[in-house]
């Protein structure tokens, strides 16, 4: 087996995933959900799962409650070659779920976090840390026990020798408690989405946005949905346009797909502009089949794939 190279510590849940709804529920009413799948669900795993199927050597950090959705959790990713060894069980939290509505192209989320909130520093496996080429980590806001020791995981982790990247995601509580001017410099890659960086800033555009965070960052991957995505580099800017999807089926996943199609480049060592291409294309796949993991099999399908939807050769 090649080097262990990608390590992603995050959350991990299952998705109710209800499509096909006829508008969203009002309070004290019902509706019908035409369509229902249950998957792994959580941007920490999607990223993960996806990442391995795209063949890069991926283990996971996390944890899970004692019952059949870890179970599920686990053999799902285990299913896509991501090692679980890292994933520990609580004895007290069950594991989380997600209850995703799906509208058109939007959709409205509910999450039981449960087991991820136990998810400490000391989860880590930081002896065993130097082995990895790359530390990744998502969806802090929701995990209540890493966010206290944010800088100084990415901190010990940089310390490690790995090369590192965050994504932030969205906060639930809309707080955006997140000291960027002191973590960031430990990050390597910053990967946020359009809303995001906007709400972290207190801001209303992207350039006022990009200006008050990237004298901290290092490198920017700035992922704007299906207008593509800006890099920004040692004051230098690109802006790469998205793969046009013929088939869309949901967006589900894509900016965790996009994160797992970045850091497979940024691992090999290619160039920002191949970063944020092989990410646009792999956000853009993800977003031809349900879910976040739906489309990603194997490299030899991703490669199949790619060519006969958007006629490029990888
Ligand atoms: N409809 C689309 N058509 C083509 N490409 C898309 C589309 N939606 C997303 N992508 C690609 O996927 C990338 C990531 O998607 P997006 O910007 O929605 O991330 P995100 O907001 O972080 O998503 P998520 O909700 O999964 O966290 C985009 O930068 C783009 O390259
Ligand atoms: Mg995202």
């Amino acid at each position: 087996m090649s080097k262990k190279e990608l390590i992603v510590v995050g959350e991990l849940n299952v998705d109710l995933i209800l499509n096909n709804i006829d508008g969203f529920p009002k309070i004290g009413t019902e509706i019908i959900a035409d369509d229902m799948n249950l998957t792994l669900g959580s941007s920490s795993a999607i990223m993960a799962a996806n990442a391995a199927a795209m063949g890069v050597n991926t283990s996971f950090c996390g944890k899970i409650g004692k019952d059949m959705f870890g179970d599920i959790v686990l053999k799902e990713l285990n299913a896509k070659q991501v090692s679980t060894n890292y994933i520990s069980t609580s004895e007290t939290h069950q594991t989380g779920i997600t209850i995703v509505m799906n509208y058109d192209e939007d959709r409205a989320n509910v999450t039981y976090c449960g087991a991820m909130e136990l998810l400490t520093i000391d989860d880590i496996p930081w002896e065993e840390l130097t082995e990895f080429k790359h530390f990744h980590l998502s969806n802090f806001f929701i995990q209540k026990g890493i966010r206290k020791d944010i800088t100084l995981i990415f901190k010990k982790a940089k310390e490690a020798g790995l090369t590192t990247s965050l994504d932030l995601q969205w906060d639930p509580e809309n707080q955006w408690d997140f000291n960027y001017e002191e973590c960031l410099p430990y990050v390597d890659v910053f990967m946020p989405n359009e809303a995001e960086i906007k709400a972290l800033t207190g801001t209303s555009s992207i350039e006022e946005a990009l200006e008050k965070v990237t004298p901290y960052a290092n490198t920017i991957a700035l992922k704007m949905g299906a207008k593509g995505s800006i890099g920004i580099k040692e004051g230098t800017k690109l802006e790469i346009t998205s793969f046009s999807n013929p088939n869309h089926v949901d967006s589900i996943g894509a900016g965790d797909s996009f994160n797992s199609g970045f850091i497979k480049q940024y691992i090999a060592g290619k160039s920002l502009e191949e970063c944020l291409s092989h990410g646009n294309l792999m956000g853009a796949l993800n977003t031809t089949a349900p879910g976040g993991t739906g489309a990603f099999k194997n490299p030899e399908e991703i490669k199949q794939k790619v060519k006969s939807i958007f006629n490029v050769a990888i």
